[in-house]
Formats: C-alpha cells, structure tokens, sequence
C-alpha cells in the first residue's frame, strides 16, 4: 500500500483499529538513519527503540527500583484522577505514545466512576501495543469503545477521529522530553492542534533534581536500560540489513546540566565499520566514538511554562507526587 490509505481491521464493533504505518515508515526509518549515522556526531531518534523486543525491555525498565518517573506518575494519577475527571467532564481520552497503557487505566477508572467514559483512542507506533490494549481495555470496561490509531504521533495526527465531546488528550510517560528542544515545540504545537475550546492536554515530565538519582534512572544495576538502548542496533539489523553487533557497544547515560537533560549513548568499544546493506552504507566508528540514541529532558516549572505558551496553551493544573520529583499538567488552549 502506497498512498497512507487506511486499513480497518474485522474486529468486535466496540473496536477499530486504523493502520497508518504504510511504506512511508520504512521510509523515515532509512531518512533517519542515513542523517544520522553520517553526521560528525552520530545519532538517532528514539521512535526506533520500540519493536516488540523494544516494548517489553521498557515495561522492564518500569519495574527497575532506580527507574522512578513510572511510579510517580501514577502516584500522582491515583491522587488526582478523580478531580481530573471532574474538572475535565472528558468523555473520551486520546493517548499518545500509548504504549500497553498500564497508568492509563487510573484515569480512566476515573473517567468511568464519573459516569462520562464513551471512548479511548490510543496511538502508538507500534502495533501489537495497540491491538493488544484495545483488547484488553474493552473487555475491561463493558461499554468502552476503542479506536486505537497505529502511527507516528508526529506524522498522522490528523487520523485522530473527530471528539464525541469534552476529551483529554493524555501524553504521559515524559515522553516529550525525548525530544530536543526545537522539535519538543512542533510536536506541541500539533498537538495542541488536536484540542478544541473543551478539550485538555495532560502532560507528564520528569523533573530536574540529583544528577546522580537522574543517572541511575537511566543506567541500572541489572542492565535492562543497556539492553534497551543496544536494542534499536538490533531494529536496524533487521529492518536494514545492517550489520552491527550490539556487543561491540557500551550503554553510557549521562545528564546533562547545561541542557538539563539526559543523554543515552552507546559507545563502541573498537574500532570498526559496519555496514547498512540497504543504504549501500559503510558506518566507521573510531574505539570510544559516541552514537547519541536519546535525549530525556529534565524540566523546570518555568522552562515547562515557555514550552507550553509557545504551543498556544495555557496551564490550568500543575500537578506533582508527594516526593516531588515528576509533573502533571494539565493546559488548555490560551483564550485570545
Ligand atoms: N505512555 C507509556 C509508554 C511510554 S514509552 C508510559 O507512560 O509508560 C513511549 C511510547 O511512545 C512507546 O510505546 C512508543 O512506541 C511510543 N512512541 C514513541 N515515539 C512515537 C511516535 N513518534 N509516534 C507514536 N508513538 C510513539
Ligand atoms: N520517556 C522515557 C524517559 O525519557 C523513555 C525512557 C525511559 C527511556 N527509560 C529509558 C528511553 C531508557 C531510553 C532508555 O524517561
């Protein structure tokens, strides 16, 4: 399939599922790679950490004693879902990022309690988390219509279904910190695209604190987030025929302060070349040469502040757990 048409699924009626992952994915992944791995500093975007193997290797990290964010959210969720619900009178919830929308199911447990749950729309790249949590949440909320979108949050946000009503727009996970700072503004001003005069964007960040709790998050005892990181040489194996050997990388997490973020690499451990046999493209890394695989940045109020009033949005809760560490917002569009 060429042309992004999109592809419904035969599911139960309380489910649809659109496919817009068509030719042009593969595309971006080899745009992606040929921009980055023939930089001076090579790097790559994040969005190709998370096939199946990606996926699961982050619900691992979720679990990690060091890897904090997870857990804070939701305490926050479990103490304010309920005002969220009320304040909001969403009727359905939009998701970015989706993921196997463990948190999620706080608010909208919520949502249900308030009596206004109609519909959940999730949206990820990956399309097992999408199928699967569809499954998952209408038999888990007799009467809860799915449509779940399988696409690029960047890309196809107009294959967002029109609201039935009042929603929130949910992006949690801080998943807007892996992006740097100019396109963390794109990606906010199209999503606050997405909200009309009723609507809320919920936005979870982490928060700037220790350095050393920050590291620690990112670079665990057991090795899970090393393994997640050497995983996206293996996505380019397989999808490019490339021919990397993760072990010849190590994971390095450092944060930091100027930038106030995280950065994860992989540093070779040789010298060596390897090759992506479907660009034609010989990559040489000199031993101790860097590849950046992800930026996670750590915010402030005031910076998460210019963020949002940069994408026309303005703040109407600021939310945090008891420890302080991580941030809910919730924003609307500013009124002019
Ligand atoms: N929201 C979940 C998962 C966060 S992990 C949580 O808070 O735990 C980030 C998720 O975003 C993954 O499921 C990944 O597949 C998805 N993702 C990353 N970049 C994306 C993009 N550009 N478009 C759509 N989904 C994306
Ligand atoms: N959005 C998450 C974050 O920045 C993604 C993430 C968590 C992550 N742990 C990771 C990405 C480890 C790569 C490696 O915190």
């Amino acid at each position: 399939m060429e042309h992004s048409a999109a592809q419904q699924s035969l599911a139960p009626e309380a489910i649809r599922v659109d496919s817009h992952l068509d030719g042009t994915h593969g595309r971006s992944l080899a745009d992606d790679v040929l921009d980055g791995l023939t930089r001076p500093f090579k790097e790559l975007p994040p969005k190709h950490f998370y096939d199946a193997r990606g996926a699961q290797l982050f619900d691992r990290i979720c679990e990690l004693p060091e890897y904090y964010p997870t857990r804070a959210e939701r305490a926050i969720l479990e103490l304010r879902s309920q005002e969220l619900a009320q304040l909001t009178g969403a009727v359905e919830l939009v998701e970015l990022g989706s993921g196997t929308a463990a948190k999620t199911r706080v608010l909208l447990d919520a949502m249900h309690a308030a009596g206004t749950l109609e519909r959940y729309i999730p949206v990820d790249v990956t399309e097992s988390m999408v199928r699967d949590c569809a499954e998952e949440l209408t038999s888990e909320y007799p009467g809860l219509r799915v449509h779940g979108v399988i696409g690029d949050f960047e890309r196809h946000l107009e294959h967002v279904p029109p609201a039935l009503g009042p929603r929130i727009v949910a992006f949690l996970g801080g998943t807007i910190g892996n992006f740097p700072p100019g396109s963390r503004r794109r990606v906010l001003r199209q999503i606050a695209g997405l909200l009309g005069p009723e609507d809320y964007l919920l936005m979870g960040t982490d928060l700037v604190k220790d350095p050393r709790v920050l590291e620690a998050a990112y670079d665990d005892a057991q090795g899970v987030t090393a393994e997640f990181n050497r995983n996206v040489l293996r996505v380019l194996n397989r999808e490019l025929r490339a021919d990397f050997d993760p072990e010849d990388f190590d994971h390095v997490a450092l944060f930091d302060p100027h930038n106030e973020w995280i950065e994860m690499r992989l540093r070779a451990r040789r010298e060596h070349t390897t090759v992506v046999r479907d660009l034609d493209l010989p990559v040489h890394f000199d031993a101790g040469e860097e590849l950046r695989t992800e930026i996670s940045a750590k915010f402030t109020p005031e910076r998460l502040q210019g963020d949002l009033g940069a994408a026309g949005l303005e703040l109407v809760r600021w939310l945090t757990d008891p420890d302080g560490l991580f941030a809910l917002t919730l924003s609307q569009q500013q009124v002019r």
